[in-house]
């Protein structure tokens, strides 16, 4: 089957009409799932350049590989489909898994297959009931017309920052509480009940399931050399449409905006990656495209694909502060440099963003954000800190004023950037 007419350029994984897509018009789109060899699909892999959409960019063929020379294709593996989606600016997997639940399921069946898993997964957090439920519906149609043994669960964990971060999800499905864990074992070593895992994001699933139909040539005839094929954005803040699109990766940001309906009022910075991503000014992010190699030198990354624009008339210094104070309470709580530095850090933010600290306390911010990275089990202290040393960078100037004169006259300003309530337990 060829690709989709609408599957060329920039619309692979998103349907060209917003309808959430059942079992048979998505047979009809894409014919049925082909049946690889594992040494295939993962070379597939390999050529295709794909690397994983959940934030850490990491290649996908090498993980698929890992699991599958740990597991000899006994059929002991497990795979999990992380559709946590913690991020809180960030809206893409759902969008995914709403309106393509089925090229999701069939990435998901092709890794199985390729690593040697009886046992399948999709993990998803308790406030996305409405995905729960689309998932579970997906399912049973599946299961009406196939014949497999293997049986796809849904498990549900925690709306926590860090309870999407693949040794949490881990320990939630393994029926300990979603904390991360420290590594080695990575999860291709010992994951859920101690048997190699695979944990991939459910948009890397559906580009692998994509691989698997039309190869690896037709992935990488968009995009760049670095990063290949199309990536899903959640785009939001001073933007005329907010909502997910899908874009190739050698797109600009400022083309990206555009795409999104143009900006509302004058940029004045982006953050790219969520919040565990940087803010940039906008003049110096605007014409760079979102590819990893591009953004590199602005030291900012596609993360999870969020984009955030904020108009000249927001206050980058309130947002920050308000976002800060969420990722101190994401805490898992277990190492003192998160535990107990994250919140200081965030206290004093807030005392410069109201006016009420001494001058070093810009100083003392600078000195504890390098203090506690690379301190904690798993990278919650070293993506919010990235998210602070760039808030200190680009709003550096601002930032002083607040210091010297409290929350400017644009502090009460709607926020830019979602902070959900703090969920009690780990469970
Ligand atoms: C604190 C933290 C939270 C994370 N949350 C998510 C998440 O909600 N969804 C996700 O897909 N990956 C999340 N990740 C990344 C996962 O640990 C893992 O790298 C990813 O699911 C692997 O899939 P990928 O290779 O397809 O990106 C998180 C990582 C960290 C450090
Ligand atoms: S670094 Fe923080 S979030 Fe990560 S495991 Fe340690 S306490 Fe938990």
């Amino acid at each position: 089957m060829s690709p989709p007419a609408d599957a060329g350029t920039t619309q692979r994984l998103l349907p060209g009409r917003p309808v959430p897509e059942d079992l048979d018009a998505h047979l009809a789109g894409f014919g049925p799932r082909p049946i690889l060899e594992p040494a295939a699909m993962i070379e597939a892999l390999d050529q295709s350049g794909l690397r994983g959409r959940g934030g850490a960019d990491f290649p996908t063929g090498v993980k698929w590989r890992a699991v599958t020379e740990r597991s000899q294709g006994g059929g002991d593996a497990v795979v999990v489909a992380n559709a946590a989606e913690c991020e809180p600016a960030s809206f893409k997997d759902r969008f995914l898994l709403t309106y393509r639940p089925h090229l999701v399921l069939d990435g998901l069946e092709h890794a199985a297959e390729a690593v040697g898993a009886r046992r399948v997964i999709i993990y998803t957090t308790r406030s996305h009931n409405d995905i729960e439920a689309a998932l579970r519906a997906a399912i049973r149609e599946r299961r009406r017309r196939d014949d497999s043994d293997r049986f796809v669960e849904v498990l549900v964990g925690p709306n926590r920052y860090v309870a999407g971060e693949e040794t949490a999800l881990i320990a939630r499905v393994s029926g300990h509480l979603a904390k991360p864990k420290v590594v080695p074992p990575r999860p291709f070593q010992s994951g859920v009940d101690g048997l190699p895992t695979l944990v991939q994001n459910v948009e890397t699933l559906a580009h692998a399931a994509l691989v698997a139909r039309f190869g690896a040539a037709w992935f990488r005839s968009v995009g760049t050399q670095r990063s290949p094929g199309t990536a899903l954005l959640t785009v939001s803040g001073a933007v005329r449409t907010p909502g997910v699109l899908e874009a190739t990766c050698d797109t600009t940001v400022g083309a990206v905006v555009d795409r999104a309906g143009g900006v509302e009022g004058e940029p004045a910075a982006v953050l790219l990656g969520g919040y565990f991503g940087r803010w940039v000014s906008a003049d110096r992010i605007w014409n760079h495209a979102i590819d990893a190699d591009s953004l590199r030198s602005t030291g900012a990354s596609l993360g999870t694909g969020v984009l955030v624009v904020a108009p000249t008339t927001s206050c980058g210094i309130t947002e920050t502060d308000r976002v800060l104070a969420y990722l101190a309470g994401q805490s898992a709580g277990q190492c003192g440099p998160c535990h107990v530095g994250l919140p200081a850090i965030a206290e004093t933010f807030h005392k410069v963003a109201t006016g009420r600290a001494r001058p070093a306390a810009l100083d003392l911010l600078a000195r504890w954000s390098r203090d506690v990275r690379g301190r904690g089990a798993c990278r919650h202290p070293d993506g919010a800190m990235l998210f602070l040393d760039s808030a200190m960078e680009v709003f550096a100037a601002d930032l002083r004023r607040h210091l010297k004169q409290g929350e400017c006259r644009y502090a009460a300003q709607p926020s830019l950037l979602p902070v959900p309530a703090i969920e009690a337990g780990w469970w």
